[in-house]
């Protein structure tokens, strides 16, 4: 945990953000896997980390924002309990680690939030994202399954957003040391791959690296070669000369700060010289993006730089044709570039999805386009603030399918060389993902940096195997 003073600065200034009423914050459970006592590993909320610090499944919060009182609502042990998991730190103590001084069993939020109720007084609750929270908050309300929503509270939801969205010193720690295991982790990868060797050994790798930095993966390791299938967790291909490999991974570190890196390298010792191409279309893409970056400017604006860059170096390939703003105009980009460029990250890899990505990747003023193939992918598309944290990650995706309807479609056909697509259509994928902070003047590039020339990649792979 942090110190106990910057839990209770958290929460002081979320307290000024919402009017008044009750802020609930509900803790996560463990969830079984196959039976009860058989759990997945625990990851806490995150924004009950953010204001409370305590990783522990069971518990929930209370800011009565009317009478200003904090109660962490959780059961202590019982001795039937501790003589199977021994004597743990009690949730008193926890609780007085983050500046909590009140703790009452977790039966009591029910009367707490009945009483409440009772007095009319407003009950902010935000998005549940599993069963098991909206389960517990319809029987906590006493309101049913679907009556929870009614509680779902736009002021809460956004007092967070603002304040989570900017990252304090702190925090900015914590990612940067999740990015320097992320990079070394990627080297090990980048220096244990070879052909004969399968995806699934790389990542047992990885992980094993990570854990013994007392971390562990922010989310589940892409680790593929075939890299065109954007969130692809088929592991059990074997690595041949000739393929690339895609690995997109990142750890968070013990309070909950993610890193999110993707490096593209040759199982070969080189990239053969259509690899080189499209690889150094997307380096361009990815330095000239994510250099503009500055509080002020629509990370949109990342997003169509990182497009233009992969429309013009293709173009220069011959795979497409025309011109390429307004081949952009028209949206070609996305045959190759079908996501976004990026988003948040923080305590959640993609920071605050749960929350609701029209509150924290795009404003009133800045709408999100639902409807566009590509756009509607972008998870991010409103003006930077000094203190965000994003990454950048544009890419080449050649998806066999995908071309298959474009061209019996004719699609865009003056903007695309089919014959030349056709080509290459079992190219695969490429991804190159760093995370950055903004800056008062512009950005810096957290962790120590991880190589990604052609050259640098190719100098790492010639001392391998
Ligand atoms: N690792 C998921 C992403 O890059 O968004
Ligand atoms: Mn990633
Ligand atoms: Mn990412």
């Amino acid at each position: 945990m942090f110190s106990k003073e910057i839990y209770e600065k958290r929460r002081e200034i979320l307290k000024k953000n919402v009017s008044s009423g009750l802020l609930i914050f509900i803790g996560n459970t463990e969830m079984p896997m196959n039976f009860a006592d058989n759990t997945f590993p625990f990851r806490q909320d995150s924004s009950f980390l953010y204001y409370f610090g305590i990783s522990e499944p069971g518990l929930a919060a209370v800011i009565d924002l009317d009478t200003d009182e904090t109660i962490i609502f959780g059961d202590e042990l019982s001795i039937d309990a501790i003589v199977w998991m021994g004597r743990q730190e009690t949730i008193q103590s926890k609780a007085e680690k983050s500046g909590v001084h009140n703790r009452k069993d977790f039966w009591k939020l029910s009367d707490y939030l009945k009483t409440a109720k009772d007095k009319s007084q407003k009950i902010h609750i935000l998005p549940p994202y599993s069963a098991a929270q909206r389960l517990k908050l319809s029987e906590l309300i006493g309101c049913s399954i679907l009556e929870v929503d009614t509680y779902v509270s736009e002021s809460f939801i956004k007092a967070i957003v603002k304040q989570r969205s900017i990252k304090q010193p702190e925090e900015i720690e914590e990612i940067e040391k999740a990015v320097n295991v992320s990079n070394e982790m990627h080297l090990l990868a980048m220096r244990m791959a070879k052909p004969g060797i399968k995806e699934y050994q790389l990542v047992s790798a990885i992980e094993k690296f990570a854990v013994d930095n007392e971390c562990r993966f922010s989310y589940p390791a892409i680790m593929t070669i075939r890299g065109e299938i954007l969130h692809n967790h088929f592991r059990m291909n074997t690595l041949k000369e000739g393929d690339m490999v895609l690995n997109d991974s990142g750890v968070e570190t013990a309070l909950g700060y993610a890193g999110d890196l993707t490096r593209t390298f040759p199982a070969s010792k080189k990239f053969n010289s259509t690899q080189k191409d499209f690889y150094n279309i997307v380096l361009k893409a990815f330095e000239d993006s994510h250099s503009i970056m500055k509080p002020g400017l629509n990370y949109k604006e990342v997003h169509r730089t990182a497009a233009l860059r992969l429309v013009e170096g293709l173009t220069d390939l011959g795979l497409l044709k025309g011109n390429p703003e307004e081949a952009l105009a028209n949206n070609v980009h996305t045959l190759f570039f079908q996501c976004g460029v990026g988003h948040m990250m923080g305590l959640d890899v993609h920071d605050m999805e749960n929350l609701g990505e029209q509150y924290v990747g795009y404003t009133q003023d800045n709408p999100k386009d639902t409807k566009t193939f590509g756009w509607k992918s972008l998870r991010l598309g409103r003006p930077l603030e000094e203190g965000f944290v994003v990454t950048v990650e544009p890419g080449i995706y050649v998806i066999p399918e995908l071309i298959d309807i474009w061209k019996a479609e004719n699609k865009l056909k003056d903007f695309i060389n089919y014959e030349e697509v056709e080509k290459h259509k079992n190219f695969g994928g490429i991804r190159i993902e760093d995370n950055f902070l903004i800056t008062k003047d512009g950005f810096r590039r957290l962790g120590k940096g991880l190589i990604k020339t052609v050259d640098e990649i190719e100098e790492l792979r010639s001392l391998g195997f």
